[in-house]
């Protein structure tokens, strides 16, 4: 699949004048092309959900493994037809209040939507996103359109286009850049299937943001405990790591700093990931700020980027804080446990 001319089209959120480049990628999803384009959680690599062939794309180009379904896109409400077979009350509720946001509701899955989409699931994962070239696209090509994350499995998600095209140029059709993503880590899952609304996945939107909707949120217990099947086949997978083992440090910034003087007696190059507050308290290779500790929006908003950026600078061990897990920072700390593979020192 490698050696496909990727086209590039450059889109300025603000500018409806740019949006016939975002015309012009829709039809390549009507000739069942697979394009990446922006979300306000991360970029995804869109195709059509109607279409095998074009869903075989997505899972080739992304080396993806066959049996970790995506999520259908829409653009409007009316889109639903024929995706889900039904719309659980509670859907009904987070879709009125979150829509269009990083929030995907699971539903039981309509007739419309190729079974490789859901991997043979009889559930479907469908969410609607909050960015403007993202709805244009998808209101262009007049499709549901599948689209997990553009980045190549095991690779942190793609924040800026660059990103997709480290990973992906020569694998697919196009690439539309929008410019940096928003929140930076992916959408909330919840399971709209079960009478309690459960986190499968979390994300964009918070726990603390959906109980002032639907009442008491579950958790899928295999987020909390590692011997647990998650309920979404994605989460079983090593995800986001880079190529340096992370260990998360919950200590004191001397602990940290003692664990970076140790390896680097051994000659390791060592990387810190820390904080605009904290990152004067550390000496090491190299120490990265991702975004302020007094707002975890923008920890999250930095997230991929930083981890990206220690695979550039060839470290060989990276020692990262942790953060509280509320609010969005309970997606930051789940990222960032997958990032680590269970590697951690406390005091
Ligand atoms: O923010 C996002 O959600 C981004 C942007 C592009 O929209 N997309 C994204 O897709 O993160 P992906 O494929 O990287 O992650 C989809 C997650 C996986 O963990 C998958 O297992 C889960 O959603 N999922 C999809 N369909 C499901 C289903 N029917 N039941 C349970 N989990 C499902
Ligand atoms: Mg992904």
């Amino acid at each position: 699949m490698t050696g496909i001319k990727t086209y590039y089209w450059t889109v300025d959120e603000d500018s409806p004048e740019s949006y016939p480049q975002v015309e012009e990628a829709s039809l390549w999803i009507k000739k069942n092309e697979v394009i990446a384009f922006p979300t306000e959680t991360v970029y995804g690599l869109g195709g059509n959900a109607l279409s095998d062939e074009a869903i075989e794309k997505i899972f080739k180009a992304k080396g993806r493994p066959s049996d970790n379904p995506l999520i259908v896109h829409i653009a409007k409400r009316e889109q639903l037809q024929g995706v889900v077979s039904e719309i659980p009350e509670n859907a009904e509720k987070l879709m009125a209040h979150f829509w269009p946001g990083p929030l995907t509701l699971v539903m039981p899955k309509g007739d419309v939507v190729s079974e490789k989409v859901t991997a043979g699931l009889q559930t479907v994962a469908v969410r609607m996103p909050d960015h403007p070239v993202a709805l244009a696209l998808l209101r262009y090509a007049d499709l549901p359109v599948a689209a997990p994350s553009a980045n190549l499995s095991g690779k942190p998600s793609p924040t800026a286009a660059k990103h997709v095209y480290e990973d992906l140029d020569g694998r697919i059709a196009g690439i539309v850049d929008g410019g940096p993503t928003g929140v930076g880590v992916e959408s909330t899952v919840v399971d709209c299937t079960t009478d309690i609304v459960t986190i499968l996945r979390p994300g964009g939107v918070t726990k603390e943001e959906l109980e002032a909707v639907v009442g008491d949120v579950a958790i899928d217990p295999a987020l909390l405990s590692s011997g647990q099947a998650p309920k979404s086949p994605g989460m079983k997978y090593t995800h986001y790591a880079p190529k340096a083992p992370l260990t998360l440090v919950s200590g004191s910034q001397e602990m940290l700093q003692k664990l970076v003087n140790d390896d680097r007696k051994l000659g390791k190059k060592v990387g810190v990931l820390t904080t605009e507050e904290n990152k004067h308290a550390y000496d090491a290779d190299i120490v990265i700020a991702c975004g302020t500790r007094s707002d975890l929006s923008t920890v999250a908003n930095r997230l991929y980027d930083v981890l990206r950026a220690f695979d550039y600078s060839h470290v060989d061990n990276i020692y990262s804080e942790v953060f509280p897990q509320e609010g969005v920072g309970a997606a930051v700390m789940n990222r960032l446990e997958k990032a680590a593979g269970g590697r951690t020192a406390s005091e």
